[in-house]
């Protein structure tokens, strides 16, 4: 990415670019290709694309674990608006504006010119230009990187030592939302230029039938059956787990669920629910206290 061509860059109509290809692929095929990774979340997708549609950024909140950042990046890929088909940052909490901008080297610029190739270390918000920017956990950036990543969406250019480089991106964003440690306010301006769309865990029977699918994926090509019964009981302890206020992760119930099954398969028996006990306690990231607290629900789940 030379910085001589980084400054002459011409604005682009991304939102165009997004309505054009949704278009193109239609919405029953948009739909058949985000199932073959994510069961559950066609109307959420379809809300992140009329966001992009008319230009505006979005952001994918929910508890951890409900398939945001694949969610992110599965549209970021369906869309596919530019070579590579999308840029990503993992956003965290040390994270400086020069992290996101990129940074010119004067001293490269006034020996060697704009033309040479170390005048310009990229950053994401450069080199989405013309594509899809997933941001993941955006809401860990301090308000210093926040305020880099709002002018990029404001006035699309962005500022590095006194050069103005345009962008024109399309955002995604996701966030856990704010009772998580680690995790800054957005700004009021930045809130108010994103669409917020909620993540939510999906019904039980979807859930059943995620976890099966997952689970079996981590058992790979192993040949130990995965008992439905444990899957539905899964599914029906997330529930109640849910209404006690303990929501739950679809990774940690799924790993919880393969790990029972080939916990069993070691010891060359048919899985059963002590296995399952077994493997949530291992796998969900819990106090002891609310580790007894869903144990609990899970027998509840299991004889209810
Ligand atoms: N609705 C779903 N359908 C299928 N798989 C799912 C679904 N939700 C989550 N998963 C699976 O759970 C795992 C976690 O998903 P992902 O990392 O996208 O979640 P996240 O919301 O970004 O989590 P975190 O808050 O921890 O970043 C992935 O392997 C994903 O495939
Ligand atoms: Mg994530």
């Amino acid at each position: 990415m030379r910085l001589s061509d980084v400054l002459q860059r011409q604005p682009l109509d991304v939102p165009k670019m997004v309505r054009g290809r949704v278009r193109q692929l239609g919405v029953s095929e948009i739909r058949a290709r985000i199932n073959r990774v994510l069961r559950g979340l066609d109307d959420v997708v379809l809300d992140v694309l009329s966001g992009l549609m008319i230009g505006r950024p979005v952001m994918l909140v929910g508890a951890v674990g409900l398939g945001k950042t694949t969610l992110a990046e599965a549209v970021a890929e369906l869309l596919a608006l530019g070579d590579p088909p999308y840029v990503e940052v993992a956003c965290h909490s040390h994270m400086t504006a020069v992290d996101l901008t990129g940074d010119i080297d004067i001293a490269v610029v006034l020996q060697a010119g704009f033309d040479h190739p170390l005048s310009y270390i990229p950053g994401p918000l450069v080199m989405a230009h013309g594509t899809v920017l997933v941001m993941d956990e955006l809401n860990r950036l301090n308000p210093y990187a926040q305020a880099a990543l709002l002018q990029a969406i404001q006035e699309h250019y962005v500022y590095i030592r006194g050069y103005r480089i345009r962008t024109d991106f399309a955002l995604v964003g996701t966030a856990n939302p704010s009772e998580y440690e680690g995790v800054y306010e957005l700004s009021e301006a930045l809130a108010d230029r994103l669409k917020f769309i909620e993540v939510k865990m999906p019904d039980k029977e979807i859930l059943r039938s995620i976890l099966l699918w997952k689970a079996r994926e981590a058992l790979g090509e192993l040949e130990a059956e995965i008992p439905p019964k444990l899957a539905e009981i899964l599914a029906n302890f997330a529930a109640e787990a849910q209404r006690a206020g303990y929501p739950q992760s679809i990774r940690s119930l799924s790993y919880a669920l393969a790990d029972a099954v080939v916990s069993a398969w070691t010891q060359r028996r048919e899985p059963e629910l002590k296995d399952l006990k077994k493997a949530l306690a291992a796998n969900l990231p819990h106090s002891p206290e609310t580790k007894e607290a869903l144990i609990d629900l899970l027998n509840r789940a299991a004889h209810g």
